[in-house]
This record gives structure tokens, sequence and C-alpha cells, in this order.
């Protein structure tokens, strides 16, 4: 019988369990409360736990044939979980013809994020969700954001071509991988649904993303691709559909037209906002006639860069911050720096405590943690320079907002919700994001998390067919504001650099 390890927040147990046993049975046998609102069909994805050295793992359908340790999540996540899955929208399963090219046949779903990539591995007889991964993009050597990447494509005759390899190869190894973990035939996999930003899907398909960078700002393309994964030499059946998502426009990618399209938004949001705080800060304003978009040169501070203790939210880092002493971090273990949602919470803290000033004026280092308590031995501090990063980053996003109210002229209590995507949207506090004047105090309240919107749009689409006249009727609405010509931009971006204490 193999030996089950459950670590949680609360336990940490060893048990022996009858070989083959679902590990979703197991949990439940054991005590666990476990949100499984597709009823244990495999569907709805949100009864995952964290195998160590395997990733996360859909427990209603895995079977336990070998020790191993699971990682539970916290309370505090799976309600999170439990909301995501009210805002989604949900599908007829309906894959299209590509399914059946096999007798078994699977799919994936692929978010290329510019910093991760999350894969979806579904059986489309089902339409369950046999496993979710998310690893560091491979490109993130050549740049932490687009604009570098871009860069480096412009800069080499053959990067285009490079990092275009660095992404189909792990693709490749992704899709080999499930094949062999799953024991099935790579050519199985017959259906692949890639959403991205507007750079990503360009070197994707090896096509010059240079022109995304420079004004007019006029991207190759935006319309939705149908390619044979032969034409890309992926790893599965050479026949098998390869679909990449439409976009709006350079900035506005589709990875943020499908998180739009994936909300289900209560019948009570008339008006609401859609922001997702990643690599880049992209918004969308949603009226029952438009969705006014853009994207603000936010920059990457909100996810470490440019912070000098600054990390991604991975473990080791502090993502509350209440005080000397009183901070949560991720995972069981020292921390090793701070991520976005730490950062909001401290500069809130200080900025409330006087310590910062109203233009940003902190008279010396901050210690969040000393050296004794950190895991590098070194002490983890905020610097003056770092607050300049919040406010430079905090005023691009709130320029946008401001900008998308002004073009739907409503003001920010006309919005009735607010959509906070991505993996960081989970975590910030929204009183603390209003305190920084990150977004409007109006929206605390109705702030909510939507999860990786982008990845579930992907989802959504190879699922179901039906999910293309959804994204036709979002984009049918959808309006690009470009900022960096915006005539209000400007004086916008200087009154929102200061912090309103
Ligand atoms: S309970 Fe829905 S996927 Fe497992």
């Amino acid at each position: 019988m193999p030996r089950l390890k459950i670590l949680s927040k609360e336990v940490s147990l060893t048990e022996k369990v009858p070989r083959g046993a679902m590990l979703l049975d197991i949990l439940r046998t054991a005590g666990h409360e476990m949100y499984t609102p597709c009823g244990g069909q495999g569907t709805c994805g949100k009864c995952r736990v964290y195998v160590r050295d395997r990733g996360y793992v859909t427990s209603c359908l895995f079977p336990v044939m070998e020790d191993m340790e699971i990682v539970l999540p916290e309370p505090s996540e799976a309600s999170i979980m439990a909301e995501q899955y009210a805002h989604t929208r949900q599908l007829p399963a309906d894959p299209g013809p590509s399914a059946r090219l096999s007798a078994h046949p699977y799919g994936v779903a692929v978010d290329l994020g510019t910093t991760s990539l999350v894969f979806h591995f579904v059986n489309l007889m089902t339409g369950a969700l046999v496993e979710t991964r998310a690893i560091l993009n491979p490109q993130a050597k050549y740049g932490a954001d687009v604009i570098s990447r871009i860069n480096y494509c412009v800069l080499n005759p053959q990067g285009a071509r490079i990092l275009q390899q660095e992404i189909i190869n792990t693709v490749n190894a992704e899709l080999l991988r499930f094949a062999g973990n799953a024991g099935t035939g790579k050519t199985d996999v017959v259906r692949i649904c890639f959403t991205g930003n507007t750079t990503m899907l360009h070197i994707l398909l090896g096509v010059d993303p240079g022109p995304i960078a420079y004004v007019p700002f006029t991207p190759a393309f935006t319309e939705e691709k149908i390619l044979r994964a032969a034409d890309l030499d992926l790893e599965c059946h050479p026949g098998g559909e390869v679909k990449i998502l439409p976009s709006l426009s350079a900035y506005i990618g589709s990875d943020i037209v499908a998180g739009i399209a994936s909300l289900k938004p209560s019948t009570a949001h008339k008006n609401y906002l859609f922001l997702d705080l990643g690599t880049n800060g992209e918004m969308a304003l949603c009226t029952p006639d438009r969705i006014y978009c853009c994207s603000s040169a936010a920059g990457p501070a909100f996810e470490g860069a440019n912070i000098e203790h600054g990390m991604g939210a991975a473990e080791g880092a502090i993502m509350s911050y209440d005080g000397p002493g009183r901070f949560r971090i991720i995972g069981d273990t020292r921390p090793t720096g701070i991520c976005g949602s730490g950062l909001i919470d401290l500069v809130a803290w200080l900025l409330a405590g006087g310590r910062i000033s109203g233009d940003g004026y902190m008279a010396g280092d901050f210690i969040i943690a000393t050296a004794a308590e950190s895991a590098t031995g070194q002490a983890i501090c905020l610097t003056p320079k770092d607050v300049r990063e919040v406010q430079l980053a905090k005023s691009a996003v709130a320029s946008g907002i401001n900008i998308l109210l002004s073009h739907a002229g409503l003001s920010a209590d006309q919005i009735d919700a607010l959509y906070l995507a991505g993996g960081f949207g989970n975590y910030i506090r929204p009183a603390n994001a209003a305190s920084i004047g990150l977004i409007p105090r109006e929206l605390c309240a109705r702030a909510m998390p939507a999860g990786n919107t982008s990845g579930t749009g992907a989802l959504l689409s190879l699922r179901s067919v039906s999910f293309d006249g959804i994204l036709e009727e979002i984009l049918s609405r959808m309006k690009n504001l470009e900022l960096s010509d915006h005539p209000d931009f400007v004086m916008q971006f200087a009154m929102n650099m200061e912090f309103h204490t």
C-alpha cells in the first residue's frame, strides 16, 4: 500500500492508503473538507491539490499508485477558488471535429504569459481537466518584459526564431511528459488552444514582433489563427488543430480578450472593471455597449522586478504585511523577499504611520525582516528607490483607470464590480491597494478575485467551440485606447504619482 503524506497549515500526517484509490476520496475519508462544485466529475478543476515533484493534480481524477507528498490549499485559498468559480462562465463540452482524430482524444489549453506558462490538460471525451501545470517561461533569460524580448528579436537576426524555439521546445517537453504520465500516445493530443499577450503569440508563430514596440504599434496580426500541429512541429497528432485566440491590439492580447470572455458577471453588474496586473497593467471597463481597454506601462514592479528585495509570488515571498514581525510568507519557510501583495501592504502601512510622505519621501531603508529572520542571512528591506518604483507603477494603473472612466462617461462610484485577474489579484488587499492609490477607494468593497482568466479562457475554448461566438461578441464591443499618446495621460500620470494620505 502506498504511503501518503498530507501537509497542510494545521497538520502533517502520513498514512497508508489502498493502491489506486482516488486522492479526493482519501482526503475526504481523512476528514478534509474539499471544494468540489462539479461533484467530482473532473470538469471544474477546483479540487486540485499540489503533489510534490509533480505539480497540481485534479484530486477527483487522480489515483494514488505510489508514495507521495501532497500539500493541501489553505482554507483562505480554497475560499478564493470558490469565489473564482462563481465568476467563471460554464459551457457545454463540445471540442469540435478534431476530437475525432483519436479514440481517446486529449487537448491542451496553454496560457503563454510573459513570466509563466500555464498548461491545462483535458480529456476531450469527458471534458475532465486531468492536470494543470505552471512553469516559468524559458524566454525570461532574454528579458523580464515584452519590450526586452522584442528588442532581442529586433537586434538579433535570428532572435524571433530563437525565442520561438524556446517556447516550442517547452510545449513539446510538456506534451511528452503528459503522454508519458497519462499512459497515452502522443498522437492522442489532438487540439491545442493558446492565449497570451500579442508579443508572445507573434513569437509563438515565429512572426517578427518588432512593430509592436514602435509607433503606431501595429502588430502583424490580431485575428484568430488556426493551424495544424505539424506546422509548428508540435509533439502531438500532426493533424491536430492548433488555435491561437484573437487579440485586439498590440497591448491587448488574447489573454485579455479571452479573460473577459471567460467571466460570468453577476446580472447586477452593469458596469464593471477588469484589471490584470501582470508584467504589464491591462484593464478594461465593460459597459453594456462598449468595452474600453488600455494597457498601462506599469512595469513589472508588482512582480518584484526593479524592487531591491522584490520577487514573484513564490515560496519564501512575504505576501502580506501588518507591521514589524507581522507578515505572512508563502510556504513553510523563512522569507527571501517580498512579492507584489506584500509590497502594497507594506507601503500602505508605512503611509498610514507617516513614514512615507504624500510625495513618496522616505528617510532611509526600512527593514522588513532582519538578517537573522531571513532565509538569505541578509536583511530584507524597502529602499526609497523601491517606493519610487511603486509610485510609478501605481500611477500608471490609476491613470489608465481614470482615462477609461472618462471615456465611458462614468465615475468610480458607478462601477458595480472590480474583477482582479491573475494570481496577484488573489492576494491583494483591496483596502491597501486603495490606500496607495492603485485602485479607486469606491471599489474596495466591490473587488473580487477572478483567477487566471487567460488560462480559463484558453480552457473554455479548448472544451467548447461555442466559446468562439462569445469571443466574437466581446471583440465587437472592445475599443482600444492608446495611453502613450492620449492627451490626458501626462497630466494624469503626474497627479497620480502623489500618495493621498
Ligand atoms: S471536483 Fe470538480 S474537478 Fe474535481
